[in-house]
């Protein structure tokens, strides 16, 4: 990464780290979560598409974490607002590593307009609350993120982490044995389908629920890995830009079986892929990403207060 981008990273993570809400012993964002274990087993469908065996047969073992988005650990679940998805195949290779959220695009393309973002959506210091008027002039001068706006305005309150659909929204590219490149995005997709809630119970806890759910029948936390494969015209480089609607391949299920409270401190990262599989390198958001994870995950893992999930 240049050095520009490293200095973009660490204003990005100190402004997270600023907020009144952060605690330091847990992520930058995402901060309140919950891990569970389990397989991931391919279908078939990407045979010779990818030269990364976990993609096309047999079975590996899956860690998860599911999370809200924001940077407070102690946000009520009862609120309305996004989910967020980590999965980490661990695969004879190495982690491949899945992290995707349940809106359909992100909010902004570079690391610049994350920073101006941060600044419209801080609190104003005489009222303490976001000035709706900075946030507007943001969209206005960030068309682009209208897509992201509009679905975190129409967040409706999740009846489980299962429950969600979450995107993985940057292009990756499927490698196959001879070097060839196929562009692609993909989706977690619940195999029962998703669900909201209208009226949530007072004190609705998403990792209660999700307990409960796992004690039941193993089909109740259960998601399809859907890939949609890019066509020539389709955006790449821009978590913003959305790519058409177009039926997906099925290419594998991801089943959880229980908790995993123990698993240790982990870092999630969508730079961490194996052979088979490529990241975009003119995707400004993900090379940042890989950044700020580090430096979140530096700092809650030194904080002296062990590992927030
Ligand atoms: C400039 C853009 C972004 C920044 C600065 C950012 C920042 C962060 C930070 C600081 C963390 C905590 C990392 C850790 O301590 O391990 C995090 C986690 C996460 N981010 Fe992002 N993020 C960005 C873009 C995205 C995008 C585009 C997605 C979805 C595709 C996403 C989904 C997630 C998820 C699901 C987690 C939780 C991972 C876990 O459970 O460990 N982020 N993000």
């Amino acid at each position: 990464m240049s050095t520009d981008l490293d200095a973009t990273a660490a204003r990005i993570h100190a402004a997270l780290r600023s907020a009144p809400t952060s605690s330091p012993s847990h992520r930058a964002l995402h901060a309140k979560g919950v891990l569970a274990q389990g397989r991931f087993t391919a279908t078939g469908a990407l045979t010779g598409r990818t030269s990364a065996p976990h993609l096309v047969e047999g079975s590996i073992p899956a860690v998860v974490r599911f999370s809200h988005p924001g940077g407070d650990p102690d946000v009520a679940d009862a609120v309305p607002s996004g989910r967020g998805i980590a999965v980490k195949l661990r695969t004879p290779t190495g982690s491949h590593d899945l992290v995707a959220v349940s809106s359909p695009a992100f909010l902004v393309r570079d690391g610049a307009s994350f920073l101006e973002l941060l600044a419209a959506r801080a609190p104003d210091p005489d009222t303490g609350a976001p000035d709706p008027a900075r946030m507007l002039a943001f969209v206005e001068s960030h068309p682009e993120s209208l897509p992201a706006v509009q679905a975190a305005m129409a967040a409706r309150v999740p009846a489980s982490y299962a429950t969600l659909t979450y995107n993985g929204l940057h292009t990756f590219f499927l490698v196959d044995s001879a070097g060839a490149r196929q562009p692609f995005r993909y989706s977690w997709v619940p195999v029962g389908g998703e669900q909201f809630l209208e009226e949530p119970p007072d004190g609705f806890d998403l990792a209660v629920e999700l307990a409960g759910r796992l004690a039941g029948p193993p089909e109740r936390v259960a998601f399809d890995l859907v890939v949609h494969l890019g066509t020539p015209g389709d955006p790449t480089g821009d978590p913003t830009a959305l790519w058409p609607e177009r039926p997906g391949l099925v290419v594998g299920r991801l089943q959880l079986d229980a908790l995993a409270a123990d698993a240790g401190p982990m870092i999630f990262d969508p730079n961490n892929v194996v052979t088979g599989v490529a990241v975009d390198p003119d995707d400004e958001i993900l090379q940042l990403r890989g950044s700020v994870y580090g430096l979140s995950y530096r700092a809650r893992t030194s904080s002296g207060d062990g590992d927030g999930t």
